[in-house]
């Protein structure tokens, strides 16, 4: 049987940024912008290509211009009409949301991952969704999360996108177990949050795109700490390694950036800079300029 489709997906925002300060003093990380876009709208843009139809933020404190930035802004919509601007128009309709399409619910304290899809429980009620983390920015032909939905309607079960990491960087991500080697896709035995190097089961860790179905919401009620003291999503998940379909991981095609630090996010700026037809030769130049300077003044 064809497990029930993905039309929910949750956007975990409240975060504090501690990385991105001052900055995210007073501004959401996911409202920083790569070019022109702010990351969260890379991530919306992503879920509507595959197909999802219900946008679920988990919100704190000090996020009201996510909410804003959704809304129509019937002033400056009426500016530029007037004005005969239609191609800036045309890029709003992009942040335009149908009423009804997204909701947002609180995160009281930033608990960790697992606790802020929690908070969305009622939101997602008994269905499986999907999970994008706004600061994993990923360019691909074809959307990551598509690529997911497609290989998860033959798996069923829970599905977490996989990328290589060296070693050492082990630490930095929840890392997979792996049962069985089938190619793109990987059975799980288990995830291992945050590892040591030496301790790493393997090469294999998640990034932020997830297809979780509603029993990793009943072992989230259990508010299990795990690394960091903090309630993980990782540990909610590898808990279904044991039931059918099991947990699957995805070797997704496309670049992940991690704009959630510094180095990510400046790497995705020249990234999507060069990427763009109207900047890409008079940036280009300039980059090519700047190596040129650099170099000479070794
Ligand atoms: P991060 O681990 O990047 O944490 O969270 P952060 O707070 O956003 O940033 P730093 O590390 O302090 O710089 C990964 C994702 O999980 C969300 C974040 O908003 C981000 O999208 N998150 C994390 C929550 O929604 N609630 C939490 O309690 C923790």
């Amino acid at each position: 049987m064809k497990p029930r489709k993905v039309t929910k997906a949750v956007f975990p925002v409240a975060g504090l940024g501690t990385r991105f300060l001052p900055a995210t003093k007073s501004i959401p990380k996911e409202i920083m912008t790569l070019v022109d876009r702010p990351l969260i709208q890379y991530a919306i843009d992503e879920a509507r290509a595959a197909g999802i139809k219900e946008f679920i933020f988990v919100t704190s404190r000090g996020k009201s211009a996510l909410e804003d930035y959704f809304d129509h802004a019937p002033e400056l919509e009426s500016a530029l009409r007037k004005s005969g601007k239609d191609d800036l128009l045309e890029t709003l309709k992009d942040t335009n949301m149908d009423s009804g399409a997204i909701a947002y619910v609180r995160q009281n304290r930033p608990m960790g991952l697992g606790h802020a899809v929690w908070c969305a429980r009622r939101l997602i009620g008994n269905e499986p969704f999907a999970v994008l983390l706004p600061d994993d920015v990923i360019a691909a032909e074809k959307a990551c999360l598509q690529q997911m939905i497609e290989a998860y309607e033959h798996t069923g079960g829970c599905m977490v996108a996989a990328m290589e990491v060296p070693p050492e960087k082990a630490s930095s991500y929840g890392v997979l177990d792996i049962a069985e080697d089938m190619g793109s896709i990987v059975r799980l035995k288990g995830m291992v949050e945050k590892p040591k190097p030496k301790d790493a089961p393997s090469n294999l860790a998640v990034i932020g795109r997830y297809i979780l179905t509603p029993a990793v919401l009943s072992n989230l009620n259990r508010m299990k700490q795990g690394a960091g003291g903090e309630i993980q999503l990782t540990d909610a998940i590898a808990d279904e390694t044991g039931s059918s379909p099991g947990v699957f991981g995805f070797r997704f095609r496309g670049q992940r950036y991690d704009c959630g630090s510094k180095i990510g996010f400046l790497q995705a700026t020249v990234a999507f800079g060069l990427a763009r037809p109207d900047l890409n030769e008079e940036f280009g130049a300039y980059l090519h300029e700047m190596m040129a300077m650099q170099k000479a003044a070794q």
